[in-house]
């Protein structure tokens, strides 16, 4: 029963154990945390909520009021323990980490790394807060409907010496029940800041499709993609940034006199102002659907890491194929001809460095999503990344595209490798990365 495994007791801390100070990037089992608990609890039940447009949808929701779930906010160097409770979900609810690279064993995926906690019944996980970012969490049971309904929330790393920008938004970018969500609420939302205060805006996009993003108004960098900072990052305007199914990003800017807007192309109602008081940013030009997209592969600067040699590689070519259950023509979303379990594992063994080749050959996009690991971005469509080194956990890949990715196998245990079009992984698009 994998929950026994989590009845450790409390960590000390290091001065309690008298031990030297340990540098929290060198953990990766939580019970070596030297860090203080950070402990909550988020108990997963339906709710009714209802829309700005007056609209009651049945959300399922990890508490509070709204859509999505509460921000989980830690510190670097910090013992994080969720206690997950399942009121009311009938189909049963995990915590999945998306982008957070925790031990196998906290990684929530129903059926491979625990069971599913049914109702009545909690599990708790625990992972040492040591990769600093922008997370997010959701249910990796049934998830297709359970994050659609509201089972998911922001989780954010704040770095040890705390976070520079002195106004720090998390806002995931959700659609239920035809309407847009930002934050946990629908509708336009503002922020009071002054003019010249630096804000992060960290954005999520936990809907099933591609969603584009800007900031309109002030000049941004995208300061981070996935929970890893982008070195080199300029100050762009008029640009958009792609989000797929699945991803972050951070927005930095400063607040000009007349304040700025973020907005997604999802909908003209639902923006988000953030000025000094009496400003109007109403009167600022749509921006999102008329600018061009920025290009990630070749944004920013640094070092690219050396990775290679290559000592593994692995071919993920996704599609898509009729299929007839009961004579309803459906779908079947295939990952190298086959659907899920019958797609065959990358191998790899542990310490390898992973060439990976994802290629659509459908008519869909699929964000495809690896869990446990970031991957290196080296090329989309035979052209070299030249950027900032962009490591993704999710990789929105259009129809026709081929990129090439490195990953480095430094995370044992069974990880999912799926398309975060929730239906589309429920439809088949699923494989297992699996080394010990
Ligand atoms: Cu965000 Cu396997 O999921
Ligand atoms: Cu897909």
């Amino acid at each position: 029963e994998a929950s026994g495994a989590h009845d450790h007791g409390d960590a000390l801390t290091a001065a309690e154990i008298g031990a030297p100070a340990i540098p929290v990037t060198a953990l990766r089992t939580p019970d070596d945390s030297p860090g203080e608990v950070h402990a909550v609890q988020l108990t997963a039940a339906r709710h009714d909520v209802t829309l700005a447009s007056g609209d009651t949808v049945e959300a399922w929701g990890f508490g509070g009021d709204g859509v999505a779930g509460p921000e989980l906010r830690v510190t670097e160097g910090e013992l994080v323990e969720v206690t997950l409770v399942n009121h009311d979900i009938d189909d049963g609810v995990t915590l999945h980490w998306h982008g957070y690279d925790v031990p196998n064993g906290e990684d929530g995926v129903a059926g491979v790394t625990q069971d599913s906690v049914a109702p009545g019944d909690r599990f708790t996980y625990r992972f040492t807060a040591d990769q600093p970012g922008t997370y997010w969490y959701h249910t990796h049971q049934a998830a297709s409907e359970g994050v659609r309904r509201g089972l998911y929330g922001m989780l954010v790393v704040e770095p040890e010496g705390g976070v520079a920008e002195s106004l720090d938004l998390a806002l995931p970018v959700h659609r239920i029940g035809g309407e847009v969500v930002i934050g946990a609420t629908d509708g336009p939302q503002s922020f009071e800041a002054a003019e010249g205060e630096v804000v992060r805006l960290r954005v999520a996009n936990t809907e099933q499709t591609p969603v584009r993003v800007t900031v309109a108004g002030a000049p941004f960098t995208v300061a981070a993609v996935d929970g890893r900072s982008l070195e080199g990052a300029t100050e762009i305007e008029r640009r958009s940034v792609r989000l797929g199914a699945g991803a972050r990003a951070d927005l930095v800017f400063t607040v000009p006199l007349n304040g700025a807007r973020f907005e997604t192309d999802l909908s003209e109602a639902s923006v988000v102002a953030i000025a000094p008081a009496g400003a109007s940013v109403g009167d600022l030009p749509r921006a999102v659907t008329d600018v061009p997209e920025l290009d990630l592969l070749a944004y920013g600067g640094g070092e690219r890491p050396e990775l290679g040699p290559f000592t593994a590689e692995g071919t993920l070519v996704l599609d898509r194929m009729p299929r007839f259950l009961g004579g309803a023509p459906s779908y079947a979303y295939t990952v190298n001809g086959a659907v899920f379990p019958h797609v065959a594992p990358i191998e790899v063994r542990e310490g390898d460095v992973v060439k990976v080749t994802v290629a659509n050959r459908g008519f869909d996009v699929h964000p495809m999503h690896v869990h446990g690991h970031h991957v290196l971005v080296l090329s989309r469509d035979g052209v070299a990344a030249t950027g900032a080194p962009l490591w993704l956990d999710t990789v929105d890949v259009r129809p026709g595209e081929v990129w090439e990715l490195a990953l480095v196998a430094d995370n044992p245990g069974i990880w999912m490798d799926h398309c975060h079009d929730l239906e589309h992984a429920a439809q088949g698009m699923m494989m297992t990365l699996a080394y010990d």
